[in-house]
């Protein structure tokens, strides 16, 4: 007889980059994000017992062969992990919030339901049981081997991941939630701006790879360990003009790695550099506090507070959609991290 788990996972954005990896996804230095609410991913798993591991993917309901692939792969290198699966079925079937092409990066949200899902079957099939806290530790824990980013989904807010002196409990092998948040930093929204919705020039994989043979990969780890350090106070405080700072030049400093690794590479379109400019020029303008930051791609998220969010959305419409694809864009909100569906 088969059965069913579900769940919905978010996807996240780094303010303090990873971006540098050793070992099993080992990141060289901690990073710091904040958890979407509108972009997720919802996954359910089917299973039944089997005489050897079989895995079958749907994505939007039609069966692909390629994210089919890359989950069979992580689930054989997870059986370590989960003995059990070596005579499991499992059917897999996903879908995204945000639309397939819009050039979002889905693996922090998809390996991170992933990793949620895999963790309930142990509960149903060995019949451990985790109290809250170890399943949630275990889950970033396996979906950090998926997708290093993916181990800060687990929680709503912001987390972080990766081993820093300004946490005690942190750690390179899962994330933990950033435990004090000033009120001011509560309500934050990103304007996600679809600059361009193709595939990424590079993989992420190879992008960190690319960091070993760095010239500024040492200064790049020490700043980066500074900064998740600051921003850890940051938010405590409701600094809000450096956190403005720290996100912005985070966002810069990851693409200066890109353009200095391996025989250098852009992922930022003409128009990614437009809508930074824009968003300078209106925060020195009307004096509010909205800055950017970038993921790997050309997309620029705008954040910004929910309490001036009018304004920012006329500004969005009127000065920054003009420069994305179609005009596109995503009004997403701070999250609170990935929710049960079905278990
Ligand atoms: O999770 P990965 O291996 O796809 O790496 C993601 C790295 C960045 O998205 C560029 C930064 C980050 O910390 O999320």
């Amino acid at each position: 007889m088969s059965e069913i788990i579900k769940w919905q996972s978010p996807s996240n954005i780094a303010l303090v980059k990873y971006w540098g990896k050793h070992g099993m996804q080992l990141p060289n230095n901690p990073s710091l994000s904040l958890t979407l609410h509108k972009s997720y991913t919802e996954m359910s798993l089917n299973y039944e017992p089997s005489d050897g591991l079989n895995v079958e993917l749907y994505f939007d309901n039609e069966r692909n062969t390629r994210f089919e692939k890359r989950v069979s792969d992580f689930i054989g290198s997870v059986v370590d992990v989960f003995p059990f699966l070596l005579n499991h079925k499992i059917k897999i079937e996903t879908t995204n919030s945000f639309p397939h092409s819009a050039g979002i990066a889905s693996s922090a949200s998809s390996m991170s339901a992933l990793a949620l899902c895999l963790c309930k079957l142990e509960e149903k099939v060995t019949g451990t049981e985790y109290d809250e806290a170890e399943f949630f530790r275990k889950a970033s824990q396996v979906s950090r081997r998926g997708s290093g980013s993916a181990a800060r989904s687990m929680y709503g807010a912001y987390t972080v991941w990766g081993k820093t002196s300004a946490l005690a409990d942190s750690s390179d092998l899962h994330a933990i939630p950033v435990p004090e948040v000033h009120e001011d930093f509560k309500l934050w929204r990103d304007a996600i701006m679809i600059v361009h919705s193709g595939v990424k020039n590079f993989s992420s994989t190879n992008g960190h790879k690319l960091m070993q043979d760095n010239p500024f990969s040492e200064v790049r780890y020490d700043i980066a360990f500074e900064n998740v350090a600051r921003m850890v106070d940051i938010l405590k405080a409701g600094d809000i003009e450096s956190f403005m700072d720290v996100t912005e030049k985070e966002a810069l400093m990851l693409h200066a790695m890109m353009m200095t690794s391996g025989r250098g590479y852009f992922e930022m379109k003409p128009n990614s550099l437009n809508i930074m400019n824009e968003v300078r020029a209106f925060r020195r303008d009307s004096g509010l506090p909205v800055c950017f930051t970038l993921d790997a791609g050309p997309n620029v998220h705008i954040l910004y507070p929910t309490s001036i969010k009018d304004q920012v959305i006329e500004f969005v419409e009127d000065r920054v959609a003009p420069y994305c694809e179609n005009n596109y864009w995503i009004d997403d909100v701070i999250g609170s991290g990935p929710q049960k569906l079905l278990v």
